[in-house]
């Protein structure tokens, strides 16, 4: 069968990115507005597999169709100099023509030698703000504005020195656009940084689950497009079974596929067989990963949650684990800062990935 459609991994690009169109449009929408507009920094926030690396690369291929050229890279401390390299590359081929290198005094534009490759004077002394300020500049003769796509925000001397560098430059008038991504805790204890108080005027989205509704719909339009028939029961259960989580969708998609007879019909003994690999790919790849970096009394404070039934609240972990609630802050930090948990109201909390919580009371 046909399985090149549904790819389960992480931080690929998917066949077909849904559910996210308001998002987008209102992202893309932004990029048409005056340099400085409050849609042009945007910052996304979601947990765990919940497409945010995905959505960045989306979002790059559709800006350099618009011309814009784009430098995507992760908030590590070499992002300043990625930044500077990926626009290099990636502008190069709009200065195809401008290959040869001019020597001589006065030679080339100021500041490059020749193309998008600086000057060794500029390159010396000119640090990440002006080296950028220089590239808007000599792509905007080409009619292009830069976009940088920031994945794993986090609070770091590289992230400071970029955000203050993005500021300076859309003060300047040059056409400059940010996208952010990052779990929604490691971005609010950035947020508390002051030097980075410009992320709090950011247009902030937050990338919940999908509608299985709509991953149902998808479901059905991909099987049609491949002589696959499933009955709208199977669609249902196949849409419920993911919970909304597009991780999860890609794994119950693919395996579907992949266990369907020759006669292309998806029947319940295949929709079971699915649903269960996808479950264990599930657990391999995202749950042990998960545990495996925690600490034993991190694990029994996630064991306590899955034990507290609909509601979790920190009195009844306090019960539970027979520790006093400035020893559970410890641990309900450091999960909050992995993206396992949330706390989406005060002396709240709530896992992030479906099915999370049967894994733990299983294993
Ligand atoms: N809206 C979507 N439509 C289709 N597939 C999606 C969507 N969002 C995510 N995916 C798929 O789900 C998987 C996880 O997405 P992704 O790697 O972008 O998550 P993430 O939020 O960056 O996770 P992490 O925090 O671990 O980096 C990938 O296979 C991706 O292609
Ligand atoms: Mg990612």
């Amino acid at each position: 069968m046909n399985n090149y459609i549904f790819q389960p991994t992480f931080g690929n690009r998917p066949n077909e990115y849904i559910g996210r169109d308001e998002i987008i449009n209102q992202f893309m929408e932004g990029l048409r507005e005056p340099v400085g507009s409050r849609n042009r920094c945007t910052l996304f926030l979601g947990q765990r597999g919940m497409g945010k690396t995905a959505l960045l690369l989306e979002l790059g291929d559709r800006a350099a169709k618009q011309d814009f050229v784009i430098a995507r890279v992760t908030a590590y401390e070499g992002m300043p100099k990625a930044i500077i390299e990926q626009l290099q590359l990636n502008g190069s081929p709009f200065f195809k023509d401008e290959k040869r290198k001019v020597t001589g005094f006065n030679a080339g534009v100021f500041g490059f030698s020749f193309g998008l490759t600086f000057s060794e004077a500029a390159e010396r002394q000119y640090g990440f703000r002006s080296k950028m300020s220089l590239l808007c500049d000599r792509l905007a003769e080409k009619g292009k504005g830069v976009l940088i796509l920031i994945d794993e925000v986090c609070s770091s001397a590289a992230m400071r020195e970029v955000a203050s560098a993005y500021q300076e430059l859309v003060g300047d008038g040059k056409n400059i656009a940010i996208a952010m991504a990052g779990l929604p805790h490691a971005v609010s204890s950035v947020l508390n940084d002051k030097v980075l108080t410009f992320l709090n005027r950011a247009t902030k989205i937050e990338l919940g689950l999908i509608s299985t509704n709509l991953i149902k719909a998808y479901y059905n339009q991909v099987f049609e497009s491949i002589g696959i028939h499933a009955s709208d029961d199977i669609l249902h259960k196949a849409a419920a079974a993911t919970r909304g989580f597009p991780y999860l969708m890609q794994l119950v998609g693919y395996y579907l596929i992949r266990y369907t007879p020759e006669n292309g019909e998806i029947g319940e003994s295949i929709m079971d067989k699915a649903e269960k690999a996808a479950m264990n790919d599930l657990e391999d790849n995202v749950f042990k990963p998960i545990l495996v970096p925690l600490s034993d009394n991190d694990r029994f404070f996630l064991e306590a949650m899955a034990k507290c039934g609909e509601t979790i609240t920190t009195a009844k972990l306090q019960s539970k684990l027979g520790k006093k609630s400035q020893a559970l802050q410890t641990y309900r930090k450091r999960l909050l800062d992995v993206g396992v948990i949330a706390a989406p109201r005060r002396g709240e909390l709530v896992f992030t990935v479906p099915y999370f919580d049967e894994y733990l009371r299983k294993s």
